[in-house]
């Protein structure tokens, strides 16, 4: 009798314990105490983003020749984190990863034009870029901040 009770409590201490490992992160960032990698990842695009947009205006190509690898190569969350985002996306993280790669070819395309001079180009390989940050913001944006910041 004794050792039975002992160890329900000994595996409900494992239960809450699990729990917790599972719950922990994901409360804290619904709780919007700790601000979440790619945040700071996207703010950073955005900004690469209206740097090229200011480079084109003024046809600065060896400027946006720069700023192109930034945007194809932007940093990654830790393995944590995207562990976190994987794991809510499940069978959908196909189609989050493909709008990525999307931006990363096109970002490629940008990169190669500018290097020619060609500015329709470098037009037409921004306008890749946006759709594919347009595409997972579509998709997934919305869903996203409503998972992890408990808004809208
Ligand atoms: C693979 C999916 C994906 C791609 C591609 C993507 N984003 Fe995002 N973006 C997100 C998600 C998810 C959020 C919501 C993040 C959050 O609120 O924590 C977001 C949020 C943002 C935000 C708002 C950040 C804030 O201050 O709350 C900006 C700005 C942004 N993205 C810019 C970009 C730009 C520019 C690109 C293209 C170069 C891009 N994103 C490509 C998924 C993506």
């Amino acid at each position: 009798m004794q050792t039975s009770s002992s160890a329900s409590i000994r595996l409900a201490a494992l239960g809450a314990t699990l729990l917790s490992l599972v719950a922990g992160p994901a409360a804290q960032a619904q709780g919007g105490s700790e601000p979440m990698a790619l945040q700071t990842i996207m703010k950073q695009l955005d900004r690469d983003l209206q740097a090229v947009t200011g480079a084109i205006a003024v046809e600065d190509w060896p400027r946006v020749g720069e700023l192109a690898p930034k945007i194809g190569r932007h940093a990654e969350p830790a393995p944590a984190e995207k562990l976190r985002i994987l794991g809510w996306l499940g069978t959908e993280a196909g189609s989050f990863r493909g709008f990525d790669t999307k931006v990363h070819d096109a970002a490629a395309g940008l990169a190669e034009a500018a290097a020619r001079g060609d500015g329709a180009e470098v037009i037409a390989a921004f306008a890749r870029v946006q759709q594919g940050c347009l595409g997972c913001h579509q998709a997934f944006r919305q869903r996203f901040v409503a998972e992890f910041h408990g808004r809208r």
